[in-house]
């Protein structure tokens, strides 16, 4: 197994990227550490299942960024990811700014990749909004880098939320296509990456209207919970989240056409590990009067570790930059026979 996965260090980590996401890429790490000693430990080969994620800053320059921001911010979102539970020393963590074949690999797949495929993308539509014309070259292009993210590893898994499904099918068509036009049957360059989207929390949806995910770029503070949140701060995004005037129902029907009620019964089951209906059968019939405080309080129980390991590692400079050399030099030994058999299937000449 390879799981690979990626996430963009703009803005802090929210709870839609920790329960859609990291969650699972801590469970899946662990998970894959404990089958590699059990593999040792009945004496079979030592071939390790690995885990590689990483800040995918290069996909950061397609929207208008300040360049001093995501510099730290990269650093910042490594020191998030690390308080998640992501251990460098059981998975490759790295910035693809560090792996100079991210951006060569996007480049060799830009000509398999087709504009229909692009066309359809709806997280484009959504980033260029009513502005196509002005958008970047590299918003447009941002799915065939994201494909070569994960191809460049032979991933197998990869552990996302579910907005980005669309661009792992992309990246799966792109494969087969590559793999069709350039590889003989029995001797294709790129595995097809299976994407692994959480059941119970797959789209984290805002405080302030649940028809919309919960997202970094919303303008509004009260539309998410960062994971460096104090309980402070929390308690009270909570206590203001958008609900509607009726009591929690006992079963999950009675939660159709109620998007900001599902979405806190949600977070709810999603963090303390329980059932919606679960969760309905504890509260069913109480107002968002009890439901909100107790809420809060399993939040803050969850993020007050994270939170607090986030800011004593942010503060340690030369450590994050050491994880992520370290992690770099890994990933571009992992990536580089991928890469030579993907110029030399296209027949380029390279000396
Ligand atoms: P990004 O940075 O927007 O988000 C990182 C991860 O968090 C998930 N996520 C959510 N899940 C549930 N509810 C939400 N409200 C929510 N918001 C975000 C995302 O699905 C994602 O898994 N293009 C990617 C980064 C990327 C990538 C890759 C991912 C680049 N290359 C290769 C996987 C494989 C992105 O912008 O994610």
């Amino acid at each position: 197994m390879r799981v690979v996965s990626g996430i963009q260090p703009t803005g802090n980590l929210h709870l839609g990227n920790y329960l859609g996401a990291i969650r699972n890429w801590v469970r899946m790490q662990d998970a894959m550490e404990e089958g590699n000693r059990a593999q040792v430990a009945e004496g079979g080969s030592a071939t390790k299942n690995e885990c590689l994620f990483f800040l995918a800053d290069l996909h950061a320059i397609s929207m208008a960024h300040d360049p001093a921001e995501l510099a730290s911010g990269t650093l910042e979102m490594t020191a998030a990811l690390v308080a998640c539970g992501i251990d460098p020393d059981k998975s490759i963590l790295f910035n693809q700014a560090q792996v100079p074949a991210h951006s060569e690999l996007q480049w060799l797949l830009n000509g398999t990749a087709r504009m229909g495929w692009l066309n359809r993308m709806t997280q484009f539509k959504d980033k260029s909004g009513k502005n196509r014309e002005g958008a970047s070259v590299a918003l447009f292009t941002y799915p065939v880098l994201q494909a070569a993210d994960v191809l460049l590893y032979q991933a197998t898994h990869v552990p996302v939320g579910d907005d980005q499904k669309q661009h792992l099918e992309l990246a799966r068509d792109i494969a087969q296509k590559f793999n069709g036009d350039f590889c003989d049957e029995d001797a294709p360059v790129f595995t097809l990456p299976e994407p692994i989207v959480p059941p119970e929390a797959a789209r984290i949806m805002s405080l302030r209207n649940g028809s919309a995910k919960m997202s970094k770029s919303d303008p509004s503070e009260m539309s998410r919970i960062n994971l460096a949140d104090d309980a402070d701060t929390i308690m009270k995004k909570i206590k203001k989240a958008k609900t509607d005037p009726e009591a929690l129902p006992s079963e999950k029907d009675g939660l159709d056409g109620r998007p900001e009620a599902l979405n806190l019964v949600t977070i709810y089951a999603a963090v303390t590990g329980e059932s919606v209906d679960d969760v309905l059968r504890q509260f069913g019939g109480e107002g968002f009067g009890a439901f909100k405080p107790a809420l809060g309080e399993v939040l803050i129980e969850t993020l007050a570790p994270i939170s607090q390991r986030f800011r004593e590692l942010k503060a340690d400079r030369e450590a994050l930059d050491a994880i992520l050399a370290r992690g770099a030099a890994k990933a571009r030994e992992r990536g580089r026979d991928t890469l030579d058999a993907t110029y030399s299937a296209l027949g380029l000449v390279r000396g």
